[in-house]
C-alpha cells in the first residue's frame, strides 16, 4: 500500500483537531487522475467545516481530509483518461462532497481539471479555483451580467469580491465595490468604477438602480441591499438563501450561489484571463501543510489580506 502525509480532522472543534499524519495514498479510478499537490487553498468554509458548523449540510464520516482548492502535477492517470498525462501542471476545485486537498496527493475526476496558468506559481494557482468560480458563476450563470449593466459587489476586497470586480470590468459592466478604508486603493487598482468605504458611508445612500448585487457579507448588508436594486434586478448571495424584502411587483429576485466545479470549461477560461494579464489573482500567504492548524487560526480569527495556501 502506498502512503502519504495528510492533515485529517478527527473531531469537530478548535484548530488543534487537525492532525498531520501518515495515511493511505488514494488510487485513481478509471476516470480520475492522481495529483501530487504543491498547494492547497484555505477558505473560510474550511474552518466552518472544522468547527462543525456545516456538518448537517456535509455529513462526512471522520477522520476527514479537508480542502477543495489545489494545484499540482499529474502523478498517474486512470485507464479512461486521454487528455491528461503524467507531469502535466494542473489546478482544480474538488467538489465539496469530496474534499481531500490538505494532503500530498489526492484523486480528482479528470473532467474537472484545468491546466495551471503558466504565469503563476503553484501556491498562487491553488488560491484561485473556488473563489474565482464563485464570482464567475454568480455574475454570469446566475445574474447573467451584461456589458453596460451596473453591479454592486459587497466584500470587493475579499477573495470572491476581487475576482468579481475584475470579471465585471472584463465583461464591460460598471462595478461598484464596498470595502474597509485601508482596502479602497486596492479596489481602485483592480478597476472599480466606484469604491465605497463600508465603515464610513452607508452604501444605500450612495447607490441606486443597480442591476445586480453580489453579496459576500450577508446579514444587515444584504437586508439593506434590496432597496438599491432596480425593478427586475437580482441579488446573488454567498451567504445562503435570500428572500427579497421588497414588493413582489418589483420583480426583484434573490438567489443563493452554491459553487460547484461543473467541468473545467470555466476554470480554463479563468486561467486564460490570468495568463493574458486581464485578471490578477490574489497574493498568497504560505503555510507548510503540517501547519494547517496555524492557517486555520489565522483565517478564523485574524483579518488577513492575502489568500492562505498550504504548501
Ligand atoms: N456559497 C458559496 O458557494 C460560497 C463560495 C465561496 C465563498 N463563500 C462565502 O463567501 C464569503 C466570502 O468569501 P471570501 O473567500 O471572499 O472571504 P474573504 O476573502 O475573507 O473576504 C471577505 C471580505 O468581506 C469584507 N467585509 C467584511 N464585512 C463587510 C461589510 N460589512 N461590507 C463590505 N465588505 C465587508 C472584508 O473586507 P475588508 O477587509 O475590506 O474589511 C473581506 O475582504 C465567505 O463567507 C465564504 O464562506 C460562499
Amino acid at each position: 500500500m502506498n502512503i502519504m502525509n495528510a492533515v485529517r480532522l478527527h473531531g469537530y472543534g478548535d484548530p488543534e483537531v487537525l492532525v498531520y499524519e501518515t495515511v493511505p495514498r488514494p488510487e485513481p479510478k478509471a476516470d480520475e487522475v492522481l495529483i501530487r499537490i504543491h498547494g492547497a487553498g484555505v477558505n473560510p468554509a474550511d474552518w466552518k467545516m472544522r468547527q462543525g458548523y456545516l456538518k448537517d449540510k456535509f455529513p462526512f464520516p471522520l477522520p476527514l481530509i479537508l480542502g477543495y482548492d489545489l494545484a499540482g502535477v499529474v502523478e498517474a492517470v486512470g485507464t479512461q483518461v486521454t487528455d491528461l498525462a503524467v507531469g502535466d501542471e494542473v489546478f482544480a476545485m474538488v467538489p465539496l462532497h469530496q474534499l481531500g486537498a490538505y494532503a500530498e496527493y489526492t484523486v480528482v475526476t479528470a473532467a474537472l481539471i484545468a491546466p495551471k496558468p503558466s504565469t503563476v506559481d503553484f501556491a498562487t494557482a491553488a488560491g484561485i479555483p473556488s473563489i474565482a468560480l464563485t464570482a464567475w458563476q454568480s455574475l454570469f450563470d446566475l445574474a447573467q451580467l451584461e456589458a453596460g449593466q451596473t453591479v454592486l459587489i459587497h466584500g470587493a476586497s475579499g477573495g470572491v469580491g476581487r475576482f468579481a470586480v475584475q470579471f465585471a470590468k472584463w465583461k464591460g459592466a460598471i462595478a461598484i465595490g464596498t470595502a474597509s478604508t485601508q482596502n479602497l486603493d486596492a479596489l481602485r487598482q483592480l478597476g472599480v468604477d466606484r469604491a465605497i468605504d463600508y465603515k464610513a458611508e452607508r452604501f444605500e445612500e450612495q447607490v441606486s438602480n443597480v442591476d445586480v448585487v453580489l453579496d459576500t457579507v450577508g446579514g444587515n448588508t444584504r437586508q439593506r441591499s434590496w432597496q438599491v436594486l432596480k425593478p427586475g434586478g437580482v441579488l446573488i448571495s454567498t451567504e445562503g438563501a435570500a428572500e427579497p424584502v421588497v414588493a413582489p411587483s418589483t420583480n426583484i429576485r434573490g438567489i443563493a450561489i452554491f459553487v460547484t466545479p461543473h467541468n473545467n470549461i470555466q476554470l480554463r477560461q479563468i486561467g486564460s484571463l490570468i495568463d493574458s494579464g486581464v485578471v490578477q489573482p490574489p497574493k498568497v500567504e504560505k503555510f507548510a501543510l503540517q501547519d494547517a492548524a496555524k492557517a486555520h487560526a489565522a483565517i478564523q480569527h485574524e483579518h488577513r489580506r492575502g489568500k492562505l495556501v498550504l504548501t
